[in-house]
């Protein structure tokens, strides 16, 4: 086992080294197909690799791709507009408060407690931010105020739940809560991991429902974290799918919430290579 490393010296490495499989987490640089950039250069070079495919990282990085397409198969998601400039803020209807938040971003970059808009000035001006600071349009989104979820999958064919975990504010309530950066690099004090939630058995199947079936809508493959909130009624409401999800120990919403199900670390990691060995038809006799 060994590192490949980023960045374009990983054509030379992986043509000099030929792994037998490669365990990508390469989340790549720059725009909205770069997560797609290191399985698009394993497919050309026929090297087998743990996790989606390019077209998946694509379509689930661009937040309004992938919104379109899971709202086209009646999945709820929060209304929105993708806005290139401030001055298309009032032309998009929407109810407020609004989120404002980068395309095409991850890990919350760009998203912060200020991100919640009340109304349509903040809102130009969070689009003013958005835009001069990440180079991309904006994400205008009715903000959805109830509880915050996340769910674990591994697997495919019929994946397997690995956990919904409840992201819980211990500072704020609910409907002011923003799971942003600042929050998550102060996770012990901001926030209590509820996992199994404290949540209604009928929402919590709901919300398994809708997280399976984005699943396969996205055509993710091995493992994937996907992200709800809950509406004043309890619907859970898409907020985006994540198929290369933080795997720090500790850190990691996914790790915390397989440990929280009594999965140890690398039980998850061997269990997620152990799909993908399945599905390329490499897994040991
Ligand atoms: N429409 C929304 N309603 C309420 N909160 C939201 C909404 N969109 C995002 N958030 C908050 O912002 C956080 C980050 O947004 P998310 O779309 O998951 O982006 P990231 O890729 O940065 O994780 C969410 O975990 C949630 O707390
Ligand atoms: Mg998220």
């Amino acid at each position: 086992m060994f590192r490949l490393g980023a960045g374009p010296g990983i054509i030379d490495a992986l043509r000099e080294t030929r792994p037998d499989i490669v365990f990508n987490v390469a989340e790549g640089e720059g725009g909205r197909c770069r997560e797609a950039h290191v399985p698009a250069l394993l497919e050309m070079l026929g090297i087998p690799y743990v996790g989606s495919d390019p077209l998946t990282l694509c379509v689930t990085l661009d937040k309004p791709v992938a919104k379109r397409l899971v709202a086209s198969e009646g999945y709820p998601t929060p209304r929105f507009r993708s806005c290139s400039s401030p001055r298309e803020v009032a032309e998009a209807g929407l109810s407020y408060p609004v989120i404002v938040k980068p395309a095409f971003e991850g890990s919350s970059k760009g998203v912060r407690l200020s991100s919640r808009a009340s109304s349509p000035e903040e809102a130009r001006e969070r689009v003013g931010f958005v835009t001069a600071t990440y180079g991309q349009s904006a994400l205008v989104e009715e903000f959805v105020p109830g509880s915050e979820v996340t769910v674990g999958i591994v697997g495919n064919g019929t994946p397997r739940i690995v956990g919904v975990m409840e992201i819980a504010p211990r500072k704020v309530r609910a409907e002011e809560f923003v799971y942003s950066l600042e929050v998550k690099r102060d996770w012990e004090n901001q926030v209590e991991y509820r996992c199994p939630p404290a949540l209604p058995a009928g929402v919590v199947a709901e919300i398994e429902r809708c997280a399976a079936g984005i699943y396969r809508l996205l055509g993710c493959r091995d493992f994937s974290r996907i992200d709800f909130r809950l509406d004043g009624r309890m619907v859970p409401h898409f907020l985006e799918c994540n198929p290369l999800p933080g795997l720090s120990p500790g850190y990691g919403d996914l790790p915390i919430m397989a440990e929280k199900m009594g999965t140890p670390y690398l039980g998850l990691l061997s269990e997620i290579l152990s799909c993908a060995l399945s599905r390329l038809g490499m897994a040991p006799r």
